[in-house]
Order: structure tokens, then C-alpha cells, then sequence
């Protein structure tokens, strides 16, 4: 038989975004820099910034993604930061880590900007993928090893509009990924 697919409704999605927004709150900077991961972290970053009441900056930083289930190679950087990083309290708003191969670079491509701190929040982590060691400061749901789309999350640039979360094989049974 098979398992239920994994699925995050819109109002599950809202309560844990809310929820990491009052986390960052509480860590009491005046401001904070979010750094949002092209395209997949744009809903999460939106939804995010809205619910915390600490005032924020926004930039966004582009890395190669996905062809189809299969990551293409190392991660690789298409489109950097504008806004200098040098003193801020940055917070780097990722949607999904997998292996961990984009996290880690970001991670030091951005540490390397001198920012008075670097914090992550992903919204979500697969930890039964990890390739290389990486950690995000703030999880909003550990999930299995399975191709989840919605809420900015794709599959070859389709569903990212979803409002909630579902597995692939949810909405393409026939890929039977
Ligand atoms: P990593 O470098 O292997 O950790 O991959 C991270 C990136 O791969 C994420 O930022 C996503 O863009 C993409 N990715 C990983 N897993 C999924 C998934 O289940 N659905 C959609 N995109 C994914
Ligand atoms: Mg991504």
C-alpha cells in the first residue's frame, strides 16, 4: 500500500512561519538583513518578513537550481547580493536544504562579507539527504527524503505558486518519484 504522500496545508504553512518570524524576533537586533535564495525561498521570505516585527532589509541572491529531481553539478552562483553585508545582523532565508552543497557555499560565500552575525532559517530540511555538513540556525519542518513542490518550491519551474506543500508524485503519479 502506499505511504500518504507528505502534504503541508496553507494554514500549517502560516502557523510555522509565523512561529519562526516571533524566533527571529526574539534574537533582539534592531534591524536584520534577509538574504532570500532565488527562486524557491521568494513566498517564504514574503510571508516571513511580513510576520516579524523586528524591521528588515531585503536582498535576493540567485544559485543555479534543480534540472527536473536531479541536482546539475556543484552549486553555482548566477546572481549575487547588492547590498553590502559589512555590520548587518543577516538572516539567509533558504527554502529547502538537501544535500547541504548550496548551504554550505552560501554560507561561506556570505560569512566571507563580514556581517556582524549570519544566521539561516529554512523553512525546509531533508537531513536523511546531507551530503556535505551544513546546519540552518531555524528549521521549519524536517521533512523525509521525497520531491516536495508549492510555496515556491518547483518542479522544472511549474507549481511554484501552490499555496501549500505536496509531494510530486502527488500531482504527477505517472513520474512516480
Ligand atoms: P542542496 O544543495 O542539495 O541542499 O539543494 C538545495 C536546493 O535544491 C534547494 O534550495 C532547492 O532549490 C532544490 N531542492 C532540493 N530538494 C528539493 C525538493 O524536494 N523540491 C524542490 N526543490 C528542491
Ligand atoms: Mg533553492
Amino acid at each position: 500500500m502506499p505511504e500518504t504522500p507528505l502534504f503541508l496545508a496553507a494554514e500549517t504553512i502560516h502557523a510555522r512561519v509565523h512561529a519562526l518570524a516571533a524566533d527571529l524576533d526574539r534574537g533582539g537586533s534592531e534591524s536584520m538583513h534577509l538574504v532570500g535564495v532565488l527562486k524557491g525561498a521568494v513566498m517564504f521570505l514574503a510571508d516571513l518578513a511580513r510576520a516579524m516585527t523586528t524591521p528588515v532589509t531585503i536582498d535576493f541572491i540567485t544559485m543555479s537550481t534543480y534540472e527536473g529531481v536531479q541536482q546539475a553539478g556543484p552549486p553555482r552562483l548566477l546572481h549575487d547580493v547588492r547590498i553590502p553585508l559589512h555590520g548587518r545582523d543577516v538572516i539567509l532565508v533558504e527554502d529547502i536544504v538537501d544535500s547541504g552543497r548550496t548551504l554550505r557555499f552560501l554560507q561561506e560565500h556570505l560569512g566571507a562579507r563580514s556581517p556582524q552575525r549570519l544566521r539561516t532559517v529554512t523553512l525546509l530540511d531533508k537531513p536523511s539527504r546531507r551530503v556535505v555538513d551544513a546546519a540552518a540556525d531555524y528549521i521549519g519542518f524536517s521533512i523525509p527524503d521525497r520531491f516536495v513542490i508549492g510555496y515556491g518550491l518547483d518542479f522544472e519551474e511549474r507549481y511554484r505558486h501552490l499555496p501549500y506543500i505536496t509531494e510530486l508524485a502527488a500531482e504527477e503519479p505517472q513520474r512516480g518519484v
